[in-house]
């Protein structure tokens, strides 16, 4: 059984590491390929092109597990909105209509997300058997803030759109639930071991809707996961003491810590579940001993029980790699 899955199915101890956005901008070998790929959409549905970036951290750093190079709009898309990336502005979908929504059907759906399971029927082929290849979906709720245009800046959600009683919210959350099930099953089918579950956005949910928009849509897809032995992790990002309701409602295999989640309080009150990650991309950026000593925190913290080294968001652009391979060399070295 590969690293990554040994760990959240036995719950053993056992060194694992991999990052979030591991395969992105930092690296001038995915920029060469992207500079002639500017279609990003495309990009993600180029079968070879697709496991060649998703290796390409793998080949750098000798990372445990790979992540499938793809996006969690991609399932937007194969739902039939227009996706669209704006420089400097970030992802844009083309208005939401019920009437097409409803339209969808589960065949035409996996036909469109095929060349995603060819990508991983592909890298599972090259990548070491111990390695673990690690798929992914959006969460109902973050797939919804680009599917609506929830947002009204960075930070905040247009509550009057969730008051908008015309937006059948549950009856698209589990219509939603439905499909992003099929695409786990897919990508699981294709050879991925290991499902990661992103609620990027939870932190803007408003208290009162956390159950319907976060807990049960995450806790009603990790239940489909263990019903087919599905190894998954969890990452409700920004929810912060709320991690806790979160696990005891969802009850995932693993979650993963987003960076405000101080790790002495997760060990004791996140127990029964393995975690992963928490430390912030941020530290990248600054000198290797203030790197060395936040990871230092992390690896202490979690030293008696199954941890993943990982990170509490993706890498950031600006990442020079030599610093993410002198923090793996500090990761396999530590004691
Ligand atoms: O982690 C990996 O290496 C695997 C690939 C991966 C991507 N997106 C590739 C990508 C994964 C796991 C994602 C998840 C994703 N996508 C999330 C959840 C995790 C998170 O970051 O919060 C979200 C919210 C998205 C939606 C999305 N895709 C945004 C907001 C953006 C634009 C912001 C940005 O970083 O440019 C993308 C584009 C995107 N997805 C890029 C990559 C490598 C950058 C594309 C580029 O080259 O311009």
């Amino acid at each position: 059984m590969s690293n990554l899955k040994n760990i959240l199915l036995k719950k053993k101890i056992c060194k694992s590491v991999w990052f979030m956005r591991q395969a992105g901008r930092y690296l001038p070998e995915f920029r060469e390929l992207r500079l002639k790929n500017p279609n990003f959409i495309e990009l993600c549905l180029n079968s070879d092109l697709a496991s060649e970036i998703t290796l390409q951290p793998i080949k750098r750093f000798n990372l445990d597990s790979a992540i499938i190079f793809s996006d969690i709009l991609m399932v937007p898309y194969a739902l039939g909105q227009e996706v669209t990336f704006i420089k400097d502005e970030g992802p844009k979908l083309s208005e939401f209509r019920m009437d097409n929504f409803s339209r969808n059907n589960k065949l035409e759906f996996s036909k469109k997300l095929a060349p995603i399971y060819k990508a991983i029927e592909i890298t599972r082929s090259k990548l070491d058997k111990e390695k673990s290849l690690v798929c992914f979906i959006g969460a109902p709720w973050t797939l919804l803030v680009y599917m609506l245009n929830l947002k009204k800046n960075k930070n905040e959600i247009n509550l009057e759109k969730l008051e908008n009683k015309d937006l059948k919210f549950n009856l698209i959350i589990n219509k939603l639930i439905e499909y992003l099930c099929i695409h786990i099953q897919g990508q699981i089918n294709a050879g991925a071991d290991v499902v990661q579950i992103f609620d990027s956005w939870a932190g803007l949910i408003p208290d009162k809707s956390i159950q319907d928009f976060c807990y049960k849509p995450n806790a009603k897809i990790v239940e489909f996961c263990k019903k087919k032995q599905i190894a998954n992790i969890c990452f409700p990002k920004g929810i912060n003491k709320k991690f806790e309701n979160f696990h005891q409602m969802v009850k995932p295999d693993g979650l993963n810590l987003d960076p405000e989640i101080d790790p002495l309080w997760a060990r004791d009150k996140l127990i029964n579940v393995v975690l992963q990650g928490g430390l912030n991309p941020k530290v990248l950026l600054k000198s290797e001993e203030s790197l060395f000593n936040e990871a230092t925190k992390y690896l202490n913290a979690f030293k008696e029980i199954p941890y993943v080294f990982n990170l509490g968001h993706g890498l950031l652009p600006e990442t020079d790699p030599d610093k993410v391979n002198n923090l793996v060399k500090f990761y396999r070295n530590f004691k």
